[in-house]
């Protein structure tokens, strides 16, 4: 006797008329036509069903704080940041927690059930870290949450930021971050990276740093962290995220830095609806657009993911942590509009972002957890165009959120009822 039983399920491999077995909490089966009883059988009805979405990159410390003390008047970076220092005095725990836990509520009912949350380190309080550890315990059976030690300030920059990531990490933050194109100059960025990175080999962590996150061709600290990488032996554990200059770089130089990257084995993180908000903010016409060279990332087999980086904070003031709407983004400043570069944006917020994190059984095969998300659309293109409710959200062989199907109904021309799908 099976637990669930999902019939007729499209999945994003592009199959049709599927249905997903599962047990004890794993996937079982998957086929057409499955005959086996099962205490719940969920009817997909033909839409897709997929492994359920992953951020790759987000700020959960700072989510949901947008206009405390003030509003980012500049839309810079730069004042993103002096904004989050001038709140971060006033910050609570119960405060900081309760924010979070709204955010982890948006992002169950959106079908994101795994994140990698930077945590800023450089207060030395740790009030942030302290909420966030609670907050991952907290919803630990329904989300993957990943935190990492994120010197917001430079690590060299800020004077206990060294200190601070070491009492952090001892706490059970999981990964090393950093922050290079903050510190003060380039020589001192490249040697954050190379410390950082050595603290990870040591403590046999991952890293994911906020690397050139500028419009600066000649940033380098990407270089710095591929290179260290190989150096320590640490391929297939470090992530460069934003990695925004690459967009402005010379390329020449790209053209030996990406095989660079590629023989690392370094992922790559965009962030693609703040990337096009926050960089350019100095250009007059024409404006850069700032996201990464996501395609010629992908071309020389580096793993790309999306994140959504920020919701309603100092640096963003929009966002329900809905990652298809990161997915649409992406797709258009990438210009991914080809059908294959299409699947490849979608494969951005879920399977590219679970290899990022390193999470385990993730996907819809035999023995993967039974975590999906059943959307109101029939397959990963409609997905991407409608950006659709979430209809059934299932961890674990259990479902933990419901959404209704949207549909609007005419009261012109036959009063017919529309949900926007292909028929
Ligand atoms: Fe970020």
């Amino acid at each position: 006797m099976l637990d669930l039983i999902v019939r007729n399920a499209s999945l994003p491999t592009g199959r049709i008329g599927q249905d997903i077995a599962v047990k004890d909490g794993l996937i079982a089966e998957v086929g057409p036509g499955i005959e086996a009883g099962a205490a719940e059988t969920i009817d997909a009805a033909g839409h897709l069903v997929t492994p359920p979405f992953v951020d790759s990159h987000f700020h959960m410390d700072a989510t949901l704080s947008l206009g405390l003390p003030r509003l980012n008047e500049s839309g810079t970076l730069l004042e993103g940041i002096a904004l989050w220092g001038e709140l971060k005095p006033h910050l609570t725990v119960e405060a900081l927690k309760e924010r979070a836990l709204a955010l982890c509520r948006w992002s169950i009912a959106k079908g994101t059930l795994a994140i990698r949350s930077h945590v800023d380190i450089c207060d030395d309080r740790l009030l942030a870290v302290e909420a966030l550890l609670e907050v991952r315990e907290a919803v630990k059976d329904h989300i993957d949450l990943q935190l990492v030690a994120f010197p917001q300030d430079g690590y060299l920059r800020s004077p206990t930021a060294r200190e601070n990531l070491k009492r952090a990490l001892d706490k059970g933050v999981d990964i090393v971050g950093g922050i290079p194109h903050f510190e003060r100059t380039m020589a001192e960025g490249a040697e954050s990276v190379r410390l950082l990175c050595e603290v990870a080999a040591e403590r046999g962590l991952m890293v994911d740093m906020h690397c050139d996150e500028t419009d600066d061709p000649l940033s380098r600290h990407i270089e710095s962290l591929s290179y260290q990488t190989q150096r320590l032996g640490l391929q297939g554990r470090v992530t460069g995220s934003h990695l925004t200059s690459m967009h402005s770089m010379d390329n020449y130089y790209v053209s030996k830095l990406l095989p660079l990257m590629a023989e690392a084995g370094v992922h790559a993180v965009a962030n693609p609806l703040i990337n096009i908000t926050i960089q350019g903010r100095h250009d007059s016409y024409p404006k850069r657009r700032g996201m990464t060279r996501v395609k010629e990332l992908l071309a020389q087999g580096i793993n790309v993911s999306f994140g959504h980086d920020c919701v309603m904070d100092p640096w963003y003031p929009l966002g329900s942590h809905d990652m298809m709407e990161v997915a649409h983004m992406g797709l258009h400043v990438a210009q991914m509009t080809g059908v294959e570069e299409q699947k490849t944006c979608f494969a951005a917020v879920t399977a590219n972002g679970a290899k990022t994190l390193a999470l385990e059984g993730y996907g819809l095969s035999p023995g993967c957890k039974a975590d999906m998300v059943i959307l109101q659309a029939g397959d990963v293109l409609e997905a991407l165009r409608l950006r659709p409710a979430r209809l059934t959200v299932i961890r674990r062989g259990r479902i933990i959120a419901e959404t209704p199907p949207v549909e609007s109904r005419l009261k012109v021309l036959g009063n017919e009822a529309i949900d926007f799908m292909k028929k």
